[in-house]
Order: C-alpha cells, then structure tokens, then sequence
C-alpha cells in the first residue's frame, strides 16, 4: 500500500468565511433560502448516510442495483489505465461497485465537500483496494477543477452518482455539466445518476420518512449555522416540510417558522414571520429525453442509458466525441 499516496493531504474544510457568507446571502433574498451544501458537515454526512438507508428513500438502493448490473458494460467501455474522478463522492460506496469491475485503473480522484465524509472514505477504500492510488480534494466541484498533472495522458471517466445533478436548477445543471466535461476533457466519458419523475405517493414519503432522519437532516443546517456562523437559531421553532413543486418539477425542502421570530447571524437581524419558510433544497425529477437533452445541451453526447425495472431511477454514459 502506498500511504503517501493513499492519504495525499486534502484541503480544508469549508472555511467559517464561507458558510457565513452563504447563509447571510441566502437569508437576504425575499424567499429566504440557505444552499445545500450546507448540509454536509461531518453531522450532516452522517445523516444523510441514514437517509440511505430509510425504506421510503428508494434513490440510492435503486441506484447501487442499476450500477451492479451496468458495471461490468461500463467497464466493458473504459479504456485502461484511467482516472476515475468522483463529483461529490460522500462515502464513496457506490463507488467500490465500479472499483471492483474496473481492475486497470490508475487511480480514484474523489471530491466532495466533506472533509470527515472522505477522510472515512480513504481509509476504507485503502483497505478494500489496497493496490488503488486514492486523491482525495475537499472542495466544491461546481467550478472547473484543474486535475493533477500526473493525470494528463491518462483516460478520464467522470462519476457523479446519488442524483446530485438533481440540486441543481436546469440552467445551473447544464453549466455544471459542462465544467465537467471541461475537467474531464476530450474523449472522455461521465457516468451520472439521474432520479426520475413518478408517482407522488413514492416520492413524497422518500423526503417525508416516518423515523424523522430527513427532519433531522434539514434541520441540521440550522444547528451548523449556530456553531460555524455565530446564528442563534432555535431549532424548536422551526419544522421540516417537503412539497412537490409540479410546474417546476422538483421537490422542495423547506425551514418552516412555527411563530414570529427573529434571528441573529453575525450581528445581523433575520426577521420571519409565522409560516414564513427557508428553502433549503431543490431536488429536480427528469424525464429520460428531458435529462438527455440537458446533457447534450451542455456539450455531452448522451450514449447509453440504464434503468431499473420500475423506472424509478437513471444511470447515463455520457460521452465527449472530440
Ligand atoms: C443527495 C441531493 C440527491 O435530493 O434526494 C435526500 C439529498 N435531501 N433527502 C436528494 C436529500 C433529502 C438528495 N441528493
């Protein structure tokens, strides 16, 4: 095993900075919101590790029994010696299905905003893949990231697996998807998981499970904003709600403020009135030609795609032809 290699220093976590800003901005507009990365501190990953985990959250169980049975055509595809760079990587479990049926890999680049999120991950994955060089990068992927240039050379596969792209308004989507197509570069492919539009029934209760864990998610935020922002949110006075918002079609997650209050972050005043919510996620919900048209607007030509049987979720290969 390479440690060196293995446990390459990632960067800091998110700075203070950076979390205050967001949520001053976010609390400024009109419709209050707060971005979701914000989700993800080390309290927040562990939640939505649970969330995973829950019988109404079909996403990711669905998802992992596509990858099982795609792997080995994904595989099939990739041209040895690669990179596989991960986009919002969480516990890379997903992950090691694709690691097991791609033997010739150079080397496994996760990103993700969690620093305690990949630092489990590394450790894990050193001991499954004990001959695979992990590169971990804690960071946002939104923006164009520059590789390692030892990488140059090397085929690129992107994976951005869990329906993250689902965070992401359809003219950000499109933006995000062609950053990666410019961090990955020519010739290169991305497999992405997209969760696609059904039956209310099933998917309210995936953002409205009964045990609570995705209350506790979104109410997470606040608690990070306390101890990382200097906000003194009373997480008592505010509860989860999820809707689906058909003509945009998405589900929203929202704060809802069960009273008059205000709130104070970093010497500002919030005001809320009864009712007044902070909307804290988009989860968009696509159609497969409206995902693949998305794709192709943003310079990817979509190549194959994979489904499970009740069409509940999507796995795309997208490819980049120069
Ligand atoms: C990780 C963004 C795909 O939208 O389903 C789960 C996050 N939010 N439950 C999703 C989430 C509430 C999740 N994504």
């Amino acid at each position: 095993m390479q440690i060196a290699e293995t446990f390459a220093p990632a960067a800091p976590a998110p700075a203070v900075e950076d979390v205050a800003r967001a949520a001053l901005a976010g609390l400024s507009q009109p419709q209050k919101s707060l971005p979701p990365w914000l989700f993800y501190d080390a309290r927040g990953s562990e939640l939505f590790e649970a969330i995973t985990l829950l019988p109404e959250y079909y996403p990711t169980r669905t998802e992992a029994a596509i990858l099982e049975s795609a792997a080995g055509d994904i595989a099939a595809g990739a041209r040895p010696g690669g990179v596989l760079v991960e986009f919002g990587s969480g516990s890379s479990r997903k992950t090691e299905i694709l690691l097991n049926a791609l033997p010739s890999l150079c080397a496994y680049a996760p990103i993700d905003v969690s620093r305690s999120a990949l630092d489990d991950a590394v450790a894990r994955l050193a001991l499954r893949f004990p001959q695979l060089r992990v590169i971990p990068t804690v960071g946002d992927f939104v923006a164009p990231l520059a590789l390692p240039g030892r990488f140059a050379g090397h085929p690129r596969l992107g994976f951005f697996p869990g329906s993250t792209i689902g965070n992401f308004a359809p003219a950000e989507a499109r933006d995000l998807l062609a950053h990666m197509a410019q961090t990955l570069g020519p010739r290169s492919r991305l497999v992405i998981g997209v969760d696609l539009r059904k039956d209310l029934s099933i998917l309210l209760p995936a953002y409205n499970d009964s045990a609570g864990v995705t209350a506790a998610f979104n109410l997470n935020i606040l608690a990070r904003l306390n101890r990382d922002a200097g906000a003194d949110f009373n997480l008592d006075r505010f509860v989860h709600s999820a809707v689906f918002n058909a003509a945009e079609g998405r589900i929203e997650m929202h704060l809802v403020s069960i009273e008059p209050q205000r709130v104070t972050i970093m010497g500002r005043s919030f005001d809320f009135a009864a009712g007044e919510s902070i909307h804290t996620e988009n989860s968009y919900k696509y159609s497969i030609p409206q995902f693949e048209d998305l794709a192709h607007r943003a310079g990817w030509t979509p190549h194959r795609v994979w489904t499970d049987r009740d069409r509940m979720f999507s796995l795309h290969e997208l490819v980049i032809k120069s």
